[in-house]
């Protein structure tokens, strides 16, 4: 009897000392907020496939709510493909050059002011000695300052010819990035922020939010704006548990106790989001058709977090710890 006490007794005890503090409940302070108007032009902006060059794809064609946020395939299919989710085919006639080379990720809980590395590479992160404070991907700088690494992201899809732009020679959009036109009045930025324009009742409604000459950063704020305010997940059973102690499930309650303690999920899931922000080599395997696309020795490779910083160690090669899990 005394013998199987003391083994309760140290198993209680190294659970305890293996055990990670639950983090701090989440609240609105974490979260920057928008006028509500800027919100709902950022909504119409996110599900309007005027955005894409050959206005056939929106935002939210890959990041839709009914699937998570995300668009229920592994790799997404982008411009050119005809449906939703699973059901989404390449169409004939503009059939998609090749997959999504990486997972669409859920957007979850991306605007909370913590979140200031966007990609699963990172490639997109806020820093003190990039232009305007946020480092973007080569030739892709920022024109103006932007409010966060999650608006500034915004403006990258649109240029991606797989993705929303098309390919060369099927819309002025496309011609422009295959052209290198980026930036200024002639850019693929600035046709898709005329494009807007053009269109009163964007224009109309911008201009009572104060902007006048509507700039791609101006679009790319609204859809962050959005993306921050109706994506934002924490009212789970967790939340209301850290809030004020709303009793959990005993299942839950056992999962709780695993995650911050013996799986040791916690020693990188950390934090109010459950995440330490960091890159992490997690073994899973390349399934997508690569990203490296300038070099000829490894063409089909996606090197993932090692492009971007120009270390190939392979404990930088993948997966950042994005975001918060879909609560
Ligand atoms: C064709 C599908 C597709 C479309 C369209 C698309 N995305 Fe994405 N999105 C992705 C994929 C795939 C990634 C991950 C890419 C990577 O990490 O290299 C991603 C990443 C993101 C991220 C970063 C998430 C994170 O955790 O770091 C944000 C934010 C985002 N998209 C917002 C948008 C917005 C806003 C638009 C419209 C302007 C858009 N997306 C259009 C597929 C798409
Ligand atoms: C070594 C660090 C590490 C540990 C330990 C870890 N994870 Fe993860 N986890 C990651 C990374 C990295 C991702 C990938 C995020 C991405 O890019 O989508 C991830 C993703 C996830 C996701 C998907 C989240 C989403 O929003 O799509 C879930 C769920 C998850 N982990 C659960 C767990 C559980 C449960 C444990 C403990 C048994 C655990 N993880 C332990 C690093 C870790």
């Amino acid at each position: 009897m005394r013998g199987a006490l003391t083994a309760v007794f140290i198993g209680f005890l190294a659970q305890a000392a293996m055990a990670d503090p639950l983090p701090a409940p989440v609240t609105d302070a974490d979260f920057p907020s928008f006028p509500m108007e800027q919100i709902l032009l950022g909504r119409d902006l996110f599900f309007d496939p005027i955005l894409s060059g050959n206005r056939n794809i929106a935002c939210a064609t890959c990041h839709h709510p009914t699937l998570g946020t995300s668009d229920g395939m592994s790799l997404s299919i982008g411009e050119g493909g005809l449906g939703l989710g699973s059901r989404r085919i390449a169409s004939e006639g503009n059939r998609p050059h090749a997959r999504i080379p990486r997972n669409a990720p859920a957007l979850f809980n991306i605007g909370a002011r913590e979140f200031t590395v966007m990609f699963h590479d990172g490639r997109v992160e806020r820093s003190e000695s990039a232009m305007f404070g946020i480092r973007m991907p080569e030739g892709r700088t920022l024109e103006k300052p932007m409010p966060s690494a999650l608006a500034a992201q915004a403006m990258l899809p649109i240029l991606s010819a797989d993705e929303m732009s098309g390919q060369a020679g099927e819309n002025d959009v496309a011609s422009a990035v295959d052209a290198g036109r980026i930036h200024g009045s002639d850019g693929a930025w600035a046709i898709l922020a005329a494009r807007i324009a053009a269109i009163p009742a964007y224009r109309d409604r911008f201009a009572a939010q104060g902007v006048q000459d509507l700039h791609i950063t101006d679009i790319a704020q609204a859809l962050a704006a959005f993306i921050t305010t109706e994506f934002r997940a924490t009212d789970s059973p967790f939340d209301r548990y850290l809030r004020d102690g709303t009793p959990l499930l005993p299942a839950q309650a056992a999962g709780m106790a695993l995650f911050y303690g013996k799986a040791r999920c916690s020693t990188c899931h950390s934090g109010p989001f459950q995440t330490d922000h960091g890159f992490h080599a997690i073994g899973m395997p390349q399934f997508g058709p690569g990203k490296n696309t300038d070099s000829a020795y490894a063409r089909y490779a996606d090197l993932g977090r090692g492009k971007v910083t120009g270390v190939p160690r392979i404990s930088t090669a993948f997966a950042r710890l994005r975001c918060a899990m879909s609560r």
